[in-house]
């Protein structure tokens, strides 16, 4: 490690129990396996440190052994198989009790206030508190589906994760995180129901998926692509009141239309609007702009609500430089809203045919690397602020390096109620012309 951050112990935590007569096999949907190529998401939560007679790493860990015995598939390892007849691969999750990766640190020079920079800039240093920084999804054949890094501070602690997204999205990893923070203050484990796992609902589609050899070799980390020019991380705090304003802003500007947007997807086409006009991308040609959708309750049937798994999938509203600019923040918005209710049963599941009939292009990994996309990962909706291990609840979060494409923001909840964090990942004469920009600035804060 560097940035001041010392590796304490390295260890894998396992589950308390694990039963190896029932060990289940998680078959992998083309949602799970279109994230092959894809690096393990990386987040982060900042505390005040506790005290010393907390027994901060032993209790983190104990408890974190209990959780894995309920959240089991994390414990587990990908597992590739062979199939010479066509000359391709399968994969499925071995809940084989493996365990997960467990890294302890400690940053002796980096208080609290060196995190959170009043500018709102995100200090280089911190890449260097999550773990792992360079796996992906099909590396989970040797390394751990979770791992976690503590790292403490002069005067704070930071603790963060990656997983192997084919397992969990975003929904299961905070329900986990969650549940892990709760057996960890209160000291015990308790009556958790059971994992409700995903099953298989794409009928008509056999598994395992054979997938051609060629698209599951490794594609090199996005970010050491030298033709690539160097991004920086920033981090652009919407307010309640600026999320007011501009929802109505954009609903008055698509009054004829009946449906109203959201404050994600005014908010995110503000940020896909503004970080355009200063890309450097021509007029004519096309935008992206990537959301996740979560399928768990699009499908019919619909699976359970909170149902473990990874059940999202991207995707993209497309238009050219041109529109975006000129059509307004309310059109941007209302593109985004007709995009996620065009999201019905049919769509998931054509989707899916269409990928396990075509598999290709999995190396593209999360997309462009030109700055004509921008990708929104991460959802205000999930309740961060709420995980509390024991000392107290989180300061702030942060995603870490993963995944960094120009245009990868990811959205948080922000700490007062109602506001929106995102922490973006552009190109930095990107960022120069945002912080420039009076009407991005108009209703967004770097603080
Ligand atoms: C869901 O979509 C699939 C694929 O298009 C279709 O076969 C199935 O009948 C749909 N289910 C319902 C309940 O509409």
């Amino acid at each position: 490690m560097a940035g001041g951050v010392v590796l304490v112990s390295s260890s894998i935590v396992r589950p308390v129990r694990s039963s190896q007569s029932d060990r289940t096999k998680i078959h992998l949907t083309p949602f799970d396996l279109s994230l092959l190529q894809f690096d393990y998401p990386q987040r982060g939560l900042l505390f005040s440190k506790p005290d010393s007679d907390f027994h901060l790493i032993s209790r983190l860990k104990d408890s974190l052994s209990l959780a894995l015995e309920i959240y089991f598939p994390f414990a587990g390892r990908l597992v590739k198989t062979e199939n010479l007849e066509d000359d391709t691969v399968s994969f499925f999750i071995d809940c084989d009790g493996s365990g997960a990766r467990f890294l302890h640190a400690e940053a002796t020079s980096v208080s609290v206030s060196d995190f959170l920079q009043p500018d709102g800039s995100v200090p280089d240093f911190m890449k260097y508190f999550f773990p792992a920084d360079d796996f992906k999804s099909c590396d989970g054949v040797s390394v751990p589906l979770l791992a976690i890094q503590v790292t403490e501070m002069t005067d704070g602690v930071f603790i963060s994760f990656c997983y192997n997204h084919m397992v969990a999205d975003g929904v299961s990893m905070w329900s986990f995180f969650h549940t892990w923070s709760k057996i960890c203050s209160s000291g015990s484990g308790f009556n958790h129901k059971p994992l409700v796992l995903k099953g298989w609902f794409l009928e008509g589609i056999d598994y395992p998926i054979h997938i051609p050899v060629s698209e599951t070799e490794r594609s090199p980390p996005s970010r050491e692509l030298s033709s690539v020019p160097i991004t920086k991380e920033w981090i652009f705090h919407f307010s309640k009141k600026n999320i007011i304003d501009l929802k109505a802003k954009a609903n008055s500007e698509v009054a004829s239309s009946d449906m109203e947007v959201s404050s994600l997807q005014v908010v995110s086409a503000h940020m896909w609007r503004s970080i355009i006009r200063h890309s450097g991308v021509s007029r004519e040609r096309e935008t992206h702009c990537k959301i996740v959708v979560d399928l768990r309750q699009r499908v019919n049937p619909p699976l359970e609500k909170d149902c473990f798994g990874n059940m999202v999938y991207l995707t993209s509203a497309i238009t050219t430089v041109e529109e975006l600019l000129d059509r307004g923040l309310g059109e941007a918005a209302l593109q985004i809203r007709k995009l996620v209710s065009s999201q019905t049963n049919d769509t998931c599941k054509r989707l899916a045919e269409d990928w396990f009939r075509n598999v290709k292009n999995l190396k593209s990994g999360i997309g462009s690397k030109v700055g004509d996309t921008i990708v929104v990962a991460s959802s205000p909706r999930f309740d961060v602020y709420n995980k509390d291990f024991g000392w107290g609840k989180p300061i702030a979060i942060r995603a870490g390096p993963s995944n960094s494409i120009s245009g990868k923001l990811s959205l948080f909840q922000g700490i007062n109620e109602g506001s929106i964090d995102i922490q973006a990942t552009l190109w930095e004469d990107v960022i120069v012309k945002l912080l420039a920009d009076v009407e991005f600035l108009e209703h967004v804060t770097t603080a």
